[in-house]
């Protein structure tokens, strides 16, 4: 089955949809099958992996308030090689219909649940904000993503974030956790990124990825021919960062997974 994850801060501008787009490529690249769901009303991810929000038949808008299934709103990106659950402006009013529905915190989770064994990993991007698209996004996902700029306030809204997390473990989604934090833009040649970055390391200890994501025009420029880093210049910084991401994300697993796995040996020999 898939490995859901949802990539959240409810910070803008801190790297979650260039973090979803290019984890998702280089996945890709690593041979993984993936689908990229774009939560965010704002559609970057929808249009970051070349596909016009403009244009869209159904979005994650349709599925979400039942107006269709989620196999009638994937669409594969013209380059990127991975699928994408797009969204645009409709999703904004999602949020005012969902109060209608009873089950309104598991309906991503409800249709993901039909796609999860046609990929390995299900990349979640989250609008800038704790909303109930955002709880959507937590209740379907298995671990949460945060990319976070080592700056000032960086560490000021991680308390809600995890307030928010904590409360959907201890009653909705017992299995959630947090994946990894991100560090991006990074810039190591500034004082007060290694401070914020030590301070993280200190509280969160090796959740932190060591991969880190420098600052790189290159990622900044992709998303306006609508494709990732790795097809706009794959051996740019920002490309050949989040490739290191993808295989760190790839060895944690399966070091969790051969964790788990060594008790029932044991008992097997
Ligand atoms: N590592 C990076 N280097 C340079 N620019 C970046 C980097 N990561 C993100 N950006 C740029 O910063 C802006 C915000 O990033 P984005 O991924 O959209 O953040 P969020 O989804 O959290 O709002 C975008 O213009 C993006 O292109
Ligand atoms: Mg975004």
């Amino acid at each position: 089955m898939a490995k859901i994850l949802a990539v959240t801060n409810q910070k803008g501008g801190v790297g979650k949809t260039t973090t979803c787009v290019n984890l998702a490529a280089s996945l890709v690249a690593t041979k993984r099958r993936v689908l990229l769901v774009d939560m965010d009303p704002q559609g970057n991810a929808t249009m970051g992996s070349g596909i016009d929000k403009h244009a869209l038949e159904r979005s994650v808008y349709d599925v979400l308030t039942n107006q269709c299934t989620i196999k009638d709103a994937i669409y594969p990106t013209p380059e990127a090689g991975f699928d994408v659950l797009p969204s645009n402006a409709d999703l904004t009013a999602a949020e005012v219909e969902l109060m209608e529905i009873d089950d309104r915190e598991h309906q991503l989770q409800k249709a993901l649940k039909k796609v999860g064994r046609i990929y390995d990993y299900v990349l979640i991007d989250c609008p800038p904000s704790l909303n109930m698209l955002t709880v959507n996004a937590m209740v379907a996902a298995e671990g949460v993503i945060i990319p976070m700029q080592c700056e000032y306030y960086a560490l000021e809204g991680l308390t809600a974030l995890m307030e928010t997390i904590n409360g959907i473990a201890s009653s909705v989604n017992p299995k959630l956790h947090i994946e990894g934090l991100l560090r991006t833009m990074y810039d190591p040649r500034n004082s007060l990124t290694t401070e914020v970055s030590r301070e993280l390391i200190h509280h969160f200890g090796d959740k932190v990825y060591r991969t880190v994501i420098p600052r790189n025009v290159r990622l900044a420029e992709a998303p306006s021919f609508g494709r990732p880093v790795l097809k706009h210049d794959r051996h740019s910084r920002g490309a050949i960062a989040y490739l290191a991401l993808a295989g760190e994300l790839i060895r944690r697993q399966e070091k969790a997974e051969k964790k788990q796995a060594k008790p029932a040996t044991a008992n097997a020999s």
